[in-house]
């Protein structure tokens, strides 16, 4: 009897199965009512008293484990078969969750991509800078407010090591460094010493646009910038500029769009007046050219800058500026990635 246990024993525990019939007939083969673990029960009554204790022990443990692993192969064969049951080849992958772009950065694309049908090609600086960079050479007389220590974040004084205010500033490091003609688009990133609010940071973001060749003209502007307007808001948009002052542009002005949330007829947004300011803008001052060693006799151009954080809420009513920045994924869910 002993025997005969450890012989079934060694046989159950190689069993293997390949489908459901096969766990069935092995389940018959052993655990039945025939099955050979229950003959050796039906033996049992003939065993010695004395020897009924080990072998009624040992024939409890071998129909644990006959039925544990029947149940097991019945699970494993189960798991296969609903497995190859499910499969649907035409099923659609599941689809990767993809993260999504930050709205500065579409904008900052999509304005670089209309410039860029221009001619336009990207130039970029340090954000690190220097005074002669972002204001002496940009024609800033020496008292201008704009280099008030209330704008301006500086790292350093004597010489003056500085947080670029404007990315007026790489347009004296290209035009420093390159012959006309000069067709560029400048992105970055730009800060001012200013207390943080809904419509106020210490950081934000502005594009420039330089374009320098023989005989460029205020004609030449208005058309890139009518252009522009109704690339990034639609073709019905309307432009108007106003007269304005910079210091490196002469004549200078200001470019309002025709609202682009009511259609130009007034809203809050607009403050009733139907039209939006977007960006500043001029012919590049002679002085800047001569100071960066370009001959002003010879060559003249046009500038814009726009902050594209004003853009974007233009585009998409962000009315916080600090949401930018606070890196919410539920406000960066709302924006769509694009590839
Ligand atoms: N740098 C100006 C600012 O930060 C924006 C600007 C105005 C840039 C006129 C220009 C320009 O190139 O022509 O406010």
């Amino acid at each position: 009897m002993l025997e005969k246990i450890d012989s079934l024993k060694a046989a159950i525990e190689t069993l293997s199965a390949a489908n459901k019939e096969e766990v069935e007939a092995l389940r018959i083969k052993y655990l039945s009512k025939k099955g050979e673990i229950s003959l050796l029960f039906n033996d049992f009554r003939t065993v010695p008293n004395e020897q009924k204790k080990e072998i009624g022990q040992k024939l409890n443990e071998l129909k644990n484990l006959a039925t544990e692993k029947i149940n097991s192969l019945r699970e494993t064969v189960e798991e296969k078969q609903s497995d190859s049951n499910n499969l649907d080849l035409t099923r659609t992958a599941s689809p990767l969750r993809l993260g999504k772009r930050h709205p500065i950065s579409l904008v900052r694309e999509e304005i670089i991509s209309i410039f860029s049908r221009l001619g336009f090609t990207i130039a970029e600086g340090p954000e690190v800078e220097d005074d002669w960079h972002v204001f002496s050479s940009l024609n800033f007389a020496a008292d201008h407010p704009a280099r008030d220590m209330q704008d301006t974040f500086f790292i350093q004084r004597n010489p003056d090591v500085l947080l670029r205010t404007h990315t007026s500033s790489v347009q004296s490091r290209v035009m420093t460094s390159t012959e006309p003609p000069i067709r560029i688009i400048c992105p970055g990133r730009v800060y001012r010493n200013e207390a943080i609010s809904a419509r106020a940071h210490c950081f934000f973001h502005q594009v420039e646009a330089l374009y320098i060749d023989k005989n460029v003209s205020f004609a030449d502007l208005k058309q890139t910038l009518l252009y522009f307007a109704r690339e990034m808001f639609g073709k019905d948009t309307e432009i108007r500029l106003r007269p304005s002052y910079f210091p490196f542009t002469e004549p200078s002005a200001e470019m309002d769009i025709s609202c682009h949330i009511c259609g130009g007829k007034g809203c809050a947004f607009c403050k009733h007046t139907g039209w939006v300011e977007i960006l500043g803008c001029g012919m590049v001052d002679p002085n800047v050219l001569d100071a960066c060693g370009i001959d002003s006799k010879k060559y003249s151009g046009y500038a814009l800058g726009m902050g594209i954080e004003r853009i974007t809420n233009l585009k998409y009513r962000v009315k916080d500026l600090r949401m930018f920045s606070e890196n919410d994924v539920r406000f960066l869910d709302e924006f769509e990635a694009v590839h």
